[in-house]
């Protein structure tokens, strides 16, 4: 089993227009409306790949039973926390031209101490059931910036592998209990020490560091130029298929279930790599929020290119 924490699921609703026009009424020609979030996203691919999985984190409301019914109805198994506000939802305005949509995001409900615990027990159990955690995403309003080092904690102290895949300071945090993989793109490695990705150097030199930090696996990953990880002195880089891009949301979420799966299975890096980027190339050939299905994911498999630097 490999269960995944998503702490602020949203969802999201795609409106399409011609043109927006401000201070005026827009005719909407379309609408899509789909559930997110890192570890859901995640969960979903898993699903696809044939892992067995597990949704945890917090959702509210009405949202919150819908994000809980859609996933039952994938047959993808949940032990959400239900807390008393509701779940956000997330708005995005695309325009004809295909300019990227603009984006109107909600905070996302806060959570009590008591909810904060009760997370912390169904986190608990989850790990004593599954070989890895995968934990994603942005925090609801006023949750400890450090709580992904204390969920990390939880999970690997049960005996499960830990993967992060976050921002900012509860990223940085979220280190210091060394969870087994982490997964930043170029911006968020820069976010994290500093260093500008531009040249597949730079990319072995930012996966040295990171794995100073007693993070075992480090992969980042760079959208169409691919990924670099690294794994005790093993360094990789993996080359995608080219693709007819559509939206890469959730690429990078699609990547990390594609890793886990593999790496799950007793799978080698170079294997799990190859995973990784072919369900994240099929996850960018999909709309919106719409992920990457098992028979693509198969399909690019043999056309990733992974080379031992
Ligand atoms: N345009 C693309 N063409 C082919 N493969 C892609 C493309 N974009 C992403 N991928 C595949 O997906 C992987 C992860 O993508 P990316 O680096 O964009 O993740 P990310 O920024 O974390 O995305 P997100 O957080 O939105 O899920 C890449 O390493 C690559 O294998
Ligand atoms: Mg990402």
């Amino acid at each position: 089993m490999i269960a995944t924490v998503t702490l602020n699921p949203a969802l999201d609703r795609s409106v399409y227009l011609d043109k927006l026009r401000p201070n005026d009424t827009n005719r909407i020609v379309k609408v899509e409306t789909d559930i997110g979030g890192k570890g859901i996203n995640a969960s979903r691919v898993l699903r696809e790949l044939g892992s067995d999985t597990m949704c945890l984190g917090f959702v509210g409301g009405k949202i919150g039973r819908f994000i809980a019914h859609e996933l039952g109805h994938e047959g993808i198994e949940t032990d959400f926390v239900h807390v008393t506000h509701e779940t956000r939802m997330n708005i995005g305005i695309q325009e004809a031209s295909g300019s990227p949509p603009t984006m109107l995001d909600e905070a996302g409900p806060a959570v009590t101490d008591a909810e904060l615990t009760e997370l912390y027990g169904k986190v608990r159990v989850a790990a004593s059931k599954s070989s890895m955690v995968i934990f994603g995403g942005s925090l609801p309003p006023g949750l400890p910036s450090d709580i992904y080092c204390t969920l990390v904690g939880l999970a690997q102290a049960e005996g499960a592998q830990a993967i992060l895949d976050a921002d900012g300071e509860p990223m940085r945090l979220g280190m210091e209990a060394e969870p087994y993989m982490i997964k930043p793109n170029r911006d968020e490695v820069k976010r994290l020490i500093g260093v500008e990705i531009k040249s597949l150097d730079d990319a072995v030199k930012a996966v040295n560091t990171l794995m100073e930090t007693g993070v075992q696996l480090v992969v980042i990953s760079m959208g169409a130029d691919g990924a670099v990880a690294g794994l005790g002195q093993d360094i990789w880089h993996a080359v995608p298929p080219k693709v007819e891009v559509v939206s890469t949301i959730g690429s990078g979420d699609s990547m990390v279930a594609g890793i886990a799966h593999t790496i799950a299975n007793c799978g080698t890096l170079a294997e799990a790599l190859k995973w990784g980027s072919a369900a994240g190339a099929a996850t960018a050939m999909t709309n919106g929020a719409e992920i990457g299905r098992h028979d693509r994911i198969v399909e690019l498999l043999d056309q990733v290119n992974v080379n031992r630097l």
